[in-house]
């Protein structure tokens, strides 16, 4: 299942690992095959206002059918939002399975109720935070943002959440604290692709403490006016529209502010395929292939015209400032 032939726009799953690591994972696969949520129709928030109605007729088999409401932003995109069933059913999560339908597939019985992020590190409060109190700690937004995943396909998303920096202000971070680190749910109980080695788990990922305050970045708590669906990264998942959608963990347990740069669980499988920063930029190219374009999920199949990929995904007027006199090559 793992072997299919992408067309040069696509970059197989199986392809942004180690051919060594995938034949380690490919002998000890044995996933479990798990039913998906129940079956309700989205109804969404303000997405709709953003004549996109077409996409809410899609009856999802993945709809968690519990609504959130939240308010626009001025930072969303008005490009036409990738349908729900594509959103929500071509997923990378490798704690669920490495095909892009796993996720929907295996993680419908993930327990995402209780839940707790425990923000801790170099912060004056460390405390944790119950998921019912992140849905109220702030008004929730509507931001429907590019996302660009690093194997050559693309989204737009209406995400709602909450500024990550209303969170971690809220700690009070001292002046040590120059990283935070983002640690996900490792559980060998709930998630069948824990026994492959693709990636040491837990799935971790890590930003400069000034990209995560930056007001682009958000706690994912849903989409398409619904809490979060299990596939996407329920209940909680970071969202960081300038970088690769692997920057961006899914269900989120733990928060840690740190002095020194956190390792990440890409940069730790492949060190010189994945960097630190991991920035959108159609300028420096995977090792393996071209980062100039990339094909829109739900658009005219594999047949569709490549569009060219974004400086930071289409976001370099709010974020550039943070990189500047850094080489955007060399730190990728
Ligand atoms: N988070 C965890 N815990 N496990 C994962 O495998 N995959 C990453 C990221 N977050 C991943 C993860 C990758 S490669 C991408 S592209 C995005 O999630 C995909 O998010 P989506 O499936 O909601 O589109």
């Amino acid at each position: 299942m793992l072997i299919r032939i992408p067309s040069s726009a696509e970059v197989a799953t199986s392809e942004i690992t180690s051919p060594r690591a995938l034949e380690r994972f490919n002998a000890r696969r044995s996933l479990l095959k798990a039913g998906s949520g129940s079956a309700a129709f989205a109804t969404g928030a303000g997405w709709l206002a953003n004549a996109q109605a077409q996409t809410i007729m899609q009856a999802p088999s993945t709809s968690t059918g519990a609504k959130l409401a939240a308010k626009t932003s001025p930072f969303s995109t008005p490009e036409k939002a990738t349908p729900y069933k594509d959103v929500t059913t071509y997923n990378n999560f490798y704690e669920f399975g490495l095909e892009k339908d796993d996720p929907s597939k295996n993680a419908g019985a993930l327990k995402t109720r209780p839940w707790t992020i425990a923000v801790e590190g170099q912060v004056n409060k460390p405390r944790s935070f119950d998921i019912e109190e992140l849905l109220k700690l702030a008004p929730l937004e509507e931001r429907i943002y590019r996302m660009r995943c690093v194997e050559g396909w693309s989204m737009v998303i209406p995400w709602i959440g909450i500024a990550m920096s209303e969170l971690i202000k809220r700690v009070e971070p001292n002046g040590n604290a120059k990283y935070v680190e983002f640690i996900t749910l490792a559980d060998n109980k709930q998630m069948p692709g824990l026994r492959s080695s693709v990636l040491q788990w837990p799935y971790t990922e890590a930003l400069r403490l000034d990209e995560a305050m930056h007001p682009l970045t958000i706690l994912g708590l849903g989409l398409y006016g619904e809490v979060m669906p299990n596939a996407n990264g329920a209940p909680a998942r970071l969202v960081v529209p300038w970088k690769y959608g692997f920057k961006s963990g899914k269900s989120i347990v733990k928060i840690r502010l740190t002095e020194k740069q956190p390792i990440t669980s890409w940069n730790r499988a492949a060190p010189h395929e994945y960097g630190f920063y991991s920035n959108v930029n159609p300028q420096v190219d995977h090792p393996r292939w071209s980062q100039a374009t990339e094909r829109r999920i739900g658009e005219d199949g594999f047949l569709q015209k490549k569009r060219p990929t974004l400086m930071l995904n289409g976001y370099a007027d709010q974020v550039a400032s943070l990189y500047s006199g850094m080489d955007l090559k060399k730190f990728f």
